[in-house]
């Protein structure tokens, strides 16, 4: 008996595209059962840009269990909760300037979306939602229906008080009058409450949007006392170099939803960062048991006293984000005919191949040749590369390499 077929639901997705069993992982690396080992550029979906068992944060670990620390806590206090609350506030808020606190939700990433929609539905007391077409936000029903439907992604969620703006790459006078006419209507009968965005777009194809244009939501929000929500849940945490992907562009948004990487180790953990005085929050109003994984919040504070004291790691990342665009360059221009693009920013990289089929063909081509990558963004034309931003250089081109022995068979 196979007991991933016999017992495991049709759902089941990455195991079909990656039909190995893996057993030990390390860095960048992830190795079968048979000893065959791969070169991980998806990185657990963004969850571990720290890479697979960072020793670091393993060593953490494993003196949090000998030490016989909580594991579970809800969201009492516990001395791993302090160290992480004064980490974030340490290498995160206090350094630029963000006068916000700290919410901790159930460990996904939807339910951080979930949580920023409710209180910005409390705070406005409007329920309509403006999002943007290849947002990608979770998969509860609320998270989902607002996820502009991406192929590959299909979802029986539908609830209707939600609007998808285009994405944005070089803003013109229509995109910002349509944002401005938007923002001023009424979507099911409802005023909107809330802008959620992805700064830099993981599952819509590694797509920056234009500084200027996140400028812009910010000046109309504001105006009309709508609330920017920076959903960073993928491109949070360093993956584009800085630890927010919007930083730099005036957005300034209201509430910050991370979780992915935001343990470090790759654990189940997810957090809001609101502003202050919209924390209008009532004691024990939004809840869920699993707000208090301490061991992930004792790796989360490893990880930014490790990474965030100083700005090597975001010159790294960016240094190597460039070595992985002018790679996908070179790529597209050999084999491109003018119709590869190459979209990202610091280390969520993708190279849109314009065909489903040839994107397909590629990532099976680079697992048979022991590199893992997904596709995404409309359509799934989009070959993309999320490799652990810690990265060693040399499996960095390793890994490139092999991808472009991968086109080069696809094309
Ligand atoms: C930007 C973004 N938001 C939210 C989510 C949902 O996170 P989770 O799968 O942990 O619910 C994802 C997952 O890919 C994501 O990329």
């Amino acid at each position: 008996m196979n007991p991933f077929e016999e017992l495991e639901s049709n759902v089941r997705y990455y195991c079909r595209r990656w039909p190995a069993v893996f057993s030990s992982a390390s860095g960048s690396t992830i190795t079968d059962e048979n000893g065959v080992e791969y070169l991980d550029f998806f990185a657990g979906a963004g969850a571990l840009s720290y890479g697979h068992n960072n020793p670091v944060l393993v060593e953490v670990a494993i003196e949090h269990f000998r030490a016989g620390k909580l594991l579970h806590s809800l969201d009492t206090f516990t001395v791993e909760k302090r160290r992480f609350l004064e980490a974030m506030q340490r290498y995160v808020l206090e350094p630029r300037q963000l006068d916000m606190v700290i919410q901790t939700v159930g460990p996904t990433g939807a339910t951080a979306v979930e949580a920023a929609l409710q209180l910005a539905q409390r705070i406005t007391g409007n329920r309509a939602v403006v999002g943007f077409e290849g947002g990608y936000h979770g998969m509860t029903y609320r998270a989902a229906s607002i996820s502009a439907s991406m192929a590959g992604r299909a979802t029986s969620a539908h609830l209707k008080d939600f609007v998808a703006l285009p994405y944005v790459a070089n803003v013109t006078d229509e995109d910002v009058q349509l944002l401005k006419d938007t923002l001023r209507s009424t979507v099911d009968g409802q005023k909107i409450g809330a802008v959620i965005i992805e700064p830099t777009q993981g599952e819509g194809g590694a797509r920056p949007f234009d500084p200027a244009y996140l400028r812009c939501i910010r000046e109309e929000c504001s105006e009309i006392g709508i609330l920017v929500i920076a959903d960073e849940v993928q491109a949070g945490v360093g993956r584009t170099g800085p630890f927010f992907s919007f930083e730099g562009s005036s957005l300034d948004p209201d509430i910050v939803c991370l979780s992915k990487s935001i343990s470090g180790l790759g654990l189940p953990m997810a957090i809001n960062l609101v502003r202050r005085d919209l924390d209008t929050w009532a004691p024990g109003e939004f809840s869920g048991t699993f707000r208090g994984n301490n061991l992930a919040f004792a790796t989360s504070a490893a990880m930014l006293e490790t990474y965030w004291a100083d700005s090597e790691l975001e010159k790294g990342t960016e240094q190597r984000g460039l070595i992985v665009r002018n790679s996908l360059q070179h790529i597209a221009d050999e084999f491109g005919h003018g119709r590869f693009v190459v979209r990202g920013n610091g280390l969520l990289c993708g190279l849109d191949v314009g065909s489903t089929q040839v994107a397909e063909t590629i990532a099976q081509g680079a697992f048979e040749r022991q590199l893992i990558v997904e596709t995404c963004g409309a359509g799934d034309t989009t070959v993309k590369l999320l490799t652990p931003i810690v990265i060693d250089e040399n499996e960095l081109l390793d890994g490139l390499e092999r991808l472009n022995d991968a086109v080069a068979h696809a094309v």
